[in-house]
């Protein structure tokens, strides 16, 4: 059975999208086998992430047809890992565009990752999830063993990014983690770390600082464009907090 990282913020233009899909590609390249879900409904990111787009059924679609066939693209050779070990399934669709968010129901949402499991056969489903809460946040909750609530240091959306933590220890999310994206410094100094996890009261998984190369990267994923970059290095950090955290989690120590 795959373990679900949900990567979420409250508020929108944080980051979460690159953090996940990178985060994504980092996992599979130390050897896990992944698959990125972008849920995004309005349109798919993991293009603009990732510089290629998955051929896949996007997301809207997907949920009320989940069947197997065509259901991920596997995105292995483009990144030269061997096949099956990174598939993507992209956001959005078209035909919804115009008409607003698309209202999926939870069951679909938790339909779809069900087959995303058992299609892909991940150690590793990484959800690049919608900004906000919605139902539809509430359907990926259901289904996470990880949150991963990133936000930005400026306390506006940190509110938000409170009740959604609340919301997903509630919902029994067991693994619940701040990221910090656009960072002034990294790593966060040790006096701001103490007052963001009493704040969230959730441990900080990592910081990610800002990075202006951001806004000149259209040509592929960050992290291999800029492996030498202090974002890159930061985010092999956090991917390395997430691993040893999951020794713990799947039980490896005899907890
Ligand atoms: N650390 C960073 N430093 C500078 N720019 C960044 C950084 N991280 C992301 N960005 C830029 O911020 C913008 C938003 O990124 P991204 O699409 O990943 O955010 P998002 O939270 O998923 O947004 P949305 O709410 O629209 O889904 C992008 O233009 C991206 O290039
Ligand atoms: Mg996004």
């Amino acid at each position: 059975m795959s373990r679900f990282v949900v990567v979420h913020s409250f508020t929108r233009r944080v980051g979460t999208s690159a953090v996940a899909a990178n985060l994504a590609l980092l996992l599979a390249r130390s050897g896990l086998r992944v698959a990125l879900v972008d849920t995004h409904r309005q349109r798919d990111t993991i293009g603009p992430s990732l510089g290629v787009a998955p051929r896949a059924r996007a997301f809207v679609d997907a949920c009320t047809d989940p069947a197997p066939a065509g259901l991920l693209d596997d995105l292995s050779e483009l990144f030269r890992l061997p096949a099956g070990r990174f598939s993507a399934l992209p956001g959005g669709h078209a035909t919804h565009l115009l008409d607003g968010d698309p209202s999926l129901s939870a069951d679909e949402i938790v339909g779809l990752l069900r087959s995303v499991t058992l299609v892909s056969g991940a150690d590793y489903v990484v959800v690049d999830a919608e900004a906000g809460l919605h139902l539809e946040t509430m359907a990926l909750f259901a289904v996470a063993d990880v949150l991963a609530e990133v936000i930005e240091p400026e306390p506006a959306g940190h509110q938000g990014s409170a009740v959604t933590l609340d919301v997903a220890d509630r919902l029994g999310v067991p693994r619940r983690w701040i990221v910090v994206n656009r960072a002034a410094a990294t790593p966060v100094p040790d006096v701001d770390r103490v007052v963001l996890e009493s704040a969230f009261r959730v441990p900080l998984l990592g910081a990610l600082p800002e990075a202006p190369e951001w806004d000149r990267t259209d040509a592929g994923p960050f992290v291999l464009e800029h492996p030498a970059h202090p974002w890159s290095a930061a985010l092999c950090t956090l991917a390395s907090t997430l691993l040893d955290d999951e020794m713990v989690a799947r039980g490896a120590l005899g907890e």
